[in-house]
């Protein structure tokens, strides 16, 4: 019987949302370590910085034994690889991110033979939770509070000031 592998929750996490963590905790049940993987977005122009990210998945997990929080450029299977980790973890919210994640998990398994892509329902409250909406409500002044942790929210203001201040 082979024991719960290693997963790799790869994402932005521009910035971290309730769906992200709300997955994190749920596979950090079910896989034997999480490895919490933050692209380092050469093309996109990201809100927050690395450190930045890191941090608050940092915060917002440390209780949490079983996991590692990261940050990767490249493919993510050569990262996977690095990691010994042959499942990839991602959440389902609907149909879009089915036809997304279907594709990247098609592509991954040609790039490397054997790694499994998990994909997890999104929980119900967090259905309509994404980053880019997150950041797109409160850099029009909305309430983003049910939407990430408390001291996210925050962060996002500050950033947001900073900014504005530029
Ligand atoms: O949070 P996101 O933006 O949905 O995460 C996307 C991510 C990081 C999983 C994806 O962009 C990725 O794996 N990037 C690494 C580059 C790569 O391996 N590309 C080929 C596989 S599709």
């Amino acid at each position: 019987m082979p024991s719960a592998p290693v997963a790799i929750f790869p994402g932005s996490f521009d910035p971290l949302t309730n769906g992200h963590l709300d997955l994190i905790v749920r596979g950090s049940r079910l896989f034997s370590r999480i490895v919490v993987a933050i692209l380092v977005n050469a093309d996109k122009r990201p809100l927050f910085t690395i450190d930045e990210r890191l941090a608050m998945v940092r915060e917002a997990t440390a209780d949490i034994a079983n996991i590692e929080i990261d940050s990767f450029s490249g493919l993510l299977v050569e990262y996977a690889a690095r990691k010994d980790a042959n499942v990839l973890l991602r959440g389902l919210r609907g149909i879009a991110d089915y036809e997304i994640e279907r594709e990247m998990a098609a592509i991954n398994r040609r790039l490397r033979a054997g790694i499994e892509t998990v994909c997890l329902m999104a929980s119900e409250p967090h259905l309509y939770v994404s980053s880019r909406r997150v950041k797109e409500i409160a850099g029009l002044g909305g309430d983003v509070s049910g939407f990430v942790p408390a001291f996210v929210t925050k962060r996002l203001r500050a950033k947001l000031q900073e900014k504005d201040s530029i």
